[in-house]
């Protein structure tokens, strides 16, 4: 099987981090007592404690959730999904950015709800274009992320925020604001939420944090009227966290365990970022410099799919714009990269790649030498489909 190096997917885990983990699991679990407690699985109650552990862990500056606010699911996906699911009816239109995260197409899809694509520019969603669609057709929501944007890796300004947050509650509807990238932006302005509390469902997880395997999701609702309608949703469809995951959250947090994790996350991403940058130099880059991912633009192409199929048969897998476009319009010519969880030296040689061919039209100039890493990259070197959760 031929090995490739896959830089579609946003994977960041570090190796120092498995080592504090088991540590810190190590002494929450020494009784067995706290394993008979995780033995049952699902965890959508949690006691007070727990609750104003986890909600001092999602505090970030300018805002803090209230504890009895909090409803906890698997993971951000299942949180989103349920806060769609009691906020937007069937057949109703969610407002969603022109390129977004691709999931939210499908959780749509599911629930029989019209995704409507808003205009952005150069400082995140615009808010004439939420006022627009919504007095062309009603939306019952908008989904968005004001910080480290899934696929652009923009941050919306303070002003932004503000405006959008006037724009949402003008038109009467709620902004439902994922923010699992926003942990590598200490510096970002406070989340929407802050801007528009009556009218927000903040929505975050640990997959992205801490890691897939240890996820736990979170929405935290404006009102308990909606907390209670998003938890019901999760209740009915049996999405409860499991106990292990809610343990390990917790203790976590309460060690400080997480936060060294964030810390040592954020110097890896600046890292690679800057790596990234240095390899994809004369190349139209976009993105913030604390992200694990960069949106590269292939002018000379003639489309994104072209793009990352030909990278994709020189090993190097990457994004195309098609699945995040939310338009029916052609896409942007551009792909994401992904930066984190697989060794520097590879991630080197693999943009090295990238930049040589974002530089060549199909067909033209030298087919350049595949570098390839010494052995697979664990837990990737699957084929490249657009899979759903990028
Ligand atoms: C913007 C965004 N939101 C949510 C998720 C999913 O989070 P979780 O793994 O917690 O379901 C992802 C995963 O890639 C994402 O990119």
């Amino acid at each position: 099987m031929t090995s490739v190096i896959d830089l579609s997917v946003n994977l960041p885990i570090l190796e120092a981090q498995h080592g504090v983990v088991r540590c810190a699991l190590a002494a929450a679990f020494a009784d067995e007592n706290s394993v008979r407690r995780t033995a049952l699985g699902g965890a959508l109650e949690v006691d007070t404690t727990t609750r104003s552990i986890l909600s001092e862990g999602l505090a970030r500056s300018g805002w803090r959730p209230a504890p009895e606010m909090l409803v906890l699911a698997p993971g951000a996906k299942h949180a989103l999904a349920a806060a769609l699911e009691a906020t937007v009816p069937r057949g109703g239109i969610l407002g969603v950015e022109v390129l977004s995260y691709p999931t939210v197409r499908v959780i749509a899809a599911e629930l029989g709800i019209r995704c409507r694509p808003l205009a952005m520019d150069d400082g995140g969603i615009r808010p004439d274009a939420v006022l627009e669609a919504h007095v062309q057709e009603p939306l019952a929501a908008v989904y968005l992320q004001p910080t480290l944007h899934n696929p652009l890796g923009m941050t919306m300004s303070a002003a932004r925020r503000r405006q959008v947050a006037e724009a949402v509650s003008r038109c009467g509807i709620l902004a439902i604001e994922d923010t699992v990238f926003e942990f590598l932006c200490p510096d970002a302005p406070p989340p929407l939420a802050a801007f528009a509390p009556k009218s927000t469902v903040l929505i975050d997880s640990l997959s992205k944090r801490l890691s897939p395997g240890l996820n736990l999701g979170f929405a935290v609702a404006p009102d308990e009227d909606l907390g209670r309608r998003i938890h019901e949703v999760l209740d009915a469809r049996r999405w409860e966290p499991a106990g292990l995951a809610v343990t390990s959250a917790r203790t976590l947090m309460a060690t400080g365990v997480l936060t060294q994790i964030v810390q040592g996350k954020r110097s890896d991403a600046a890292l690679r970022n800057a790596q990234a940058r240095r390899s994809l130099a004369g190349r139209e880059v976009e993105g913030h410099a604390g992200a694990y991912h960069l949106w590269l633009s292939v002018p000379a192409w003639p489309s994104a799919a072209a793009f990352a199929a030909a990278a994709a048969a020189e090993g190097v897998l990457v994004a195309p714009a098609d699945g995040f476009h939310f338009a029916a319009t052609a896409p942007p010519k551009a792909v994401r990269i992904a930066l984190g969880g697989i060794p520097l030296e590879v991630l080197e040689s693999a943009l090295g790649l990238v930049a040589d061919l974002a530089g060549r039209p199909p067909g033209g100039g030298r087919k350049p030498s595949v570098p390839r890493p010494a052995r697979p990259v664990p837990g990737r070197g699957r084929p490249h489909n657009l899979g759903p959760d990028t």
